[in-house]
């Protein structure tokens, strides 16, 4: 059974499954937006079989609080004070796409606790002035609409067409995922995402192995952000995932898994 916590030290929610202590690192799932560590379910599934697998909730999305800030960088800090709470002293972090943003933070600001890194349908670079205008959009629509009603809207850029029309339990279980998040705490986020800081001057910093994951038909962060990260992070590998859009890894959750599992082995 996972051991589902809100520790007092930390005002992060997360599970934690799998050994206690395996043989590897731990490895840390930073969730995509508006979602919350709902949707790593395929991979904690699979995963603890091999790892410590630890499920976070970003501040202010499912039962972490939302700060009074959010900042992409802040989080990185949070997602550092949670691993410090727990006594882990390195982890293999995986984010995507906005977990990414957090992940590559906690590269420039922790990288320390980092054992490796899995970056998944995610990049580097900061918006543009249309994404910067979008994302304020979105927050005035997220007010006053709520998260369901947002991610129903981009539905049709965060899945493929395939998963759309075949995955339908897919499709709900997100839904379901999206619909719980608070107003609040998805506006803040997207006011942290506009504005996150540029990543790329850092990625030639990173110095732990490194996983590039891409959902090949992934048309928010396409096989270029993947390539470019992959470009800068010496030594880093591309793994394209068939048959999946941005959300690789509950579009083709084998791939996906299965592209984890060989990284994770390689590092032990
Ligand atoms: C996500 O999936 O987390 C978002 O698409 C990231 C973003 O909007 O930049």
């Amino acid at each position: 059974m996972p051991l589902s916590k809100l520790p007092s030290r930390s005002s992060i929610a997360y599970d934690d499954t799998g050994p206690e202590r395996g043989p590897g690192a731990a490895l840390v799932l930073l969730h995509a937006f508006p979602l919350d560590r709902g949707m790593w379910k395929p991979q904690v599934a699979a995963l603890r079989e091999v790892a410590r697998v630890i499920a976070i909730d970003l501040p202010g999305f499912g039962e972490s609080p939302a700060p009074p800030e959010f900042g992409i960088e802040g989080a990185a800090d949070a997602v550092a004070g949670l691993l410090a709470a727990l006594d882990v002293p390195k982890a293999v972090v995986c984010g995507l796409s906005m977990g990414g943003y957090v992940a590559l933070a906690l590269a420039r600001r922790h990288a320390d606790r980092l054992a490796g890194l899995i970056l998944a349908d995610t990049r580097a670079g900061v918006d543009d002035t249309q994404a910067k205008a979008g994302r304020n959009k979105s927050i005035s629509a997220v007010r006053a609409q709520g998260s369901a009603a947002l991610f129903e809207e981009m539905l049709p850029k965060v899945l493929c067409e395939a998963t759309r029309s075949n995955k339908p339990d897919v499709v709900q279980q997100l839904k379901s995922v999206a619909g719980r998040q608070r107003a609040e705490g998805v506006a803040a986020a997207l006011v942290a995402m506009r504005d996150r800081p540029d990543a790329n001057p850092g990625l030639k910093d990173i110095a732990v192995p490194t996983l590039v994951l891409v959902g090949e038909l992934d048309t928010v962060t396409p096989g270029l952000s993947a390539a470019n990260l992959a470009a800068q992070i010496r030594g880093s590998r591309l793994v394209n995932i068939p048959g999946a859009g941005h959300l690789s890894n509950v579009e083709n959750p084998a791939a996906f898994n299965a592209a984890v599992r060989e990284f994770l082995a390689s590092l032990s």
